[in-house]
């Protein structure tokens, strides 16, 4: 099975939006997966520039889907969505 990749954007951006709060993530999600997912924080994913008005950051990347506003809910939403995909 494919492990789901899970991006924490930690740019200035989202970092200042509140992806600091995501960091918990880094821990969280391989204490409840183990290494069916891989996590990590990463630079500037360059979403943050193409609409900064409206700006919808913190940006994370679950696989190649993009979650705006991301929280820590929403993030292990998507992760389980993701599994329970890769399963059938
Ligand atoms: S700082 Fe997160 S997308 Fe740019």
């Amino acid at each position: 099975m494919d492990k789901v990749s899970v991006k924490v954007c930690l740019g200035t951006t989202c970092f200042v939006m509140g992806s600091a709060n995501l960091q918990e993530l880094i821990d969280l999600v391989p204490r409840k997966y183990g290494d069916k997912v891989d996590v990590s924080g990463v630079p500037c994913l360059g979403l943050c520039a193409t609409d900064w008005e409206f700006s919808k950051a913190p940006y994370v990347k679950v696989d190649n889907d993009v979650i705006k506003e991301a929280t820590v809910e929403k993030v292990m939403a998507a992760v389980e969505a993701k599994l329970t995909k890769k399963v059938k």
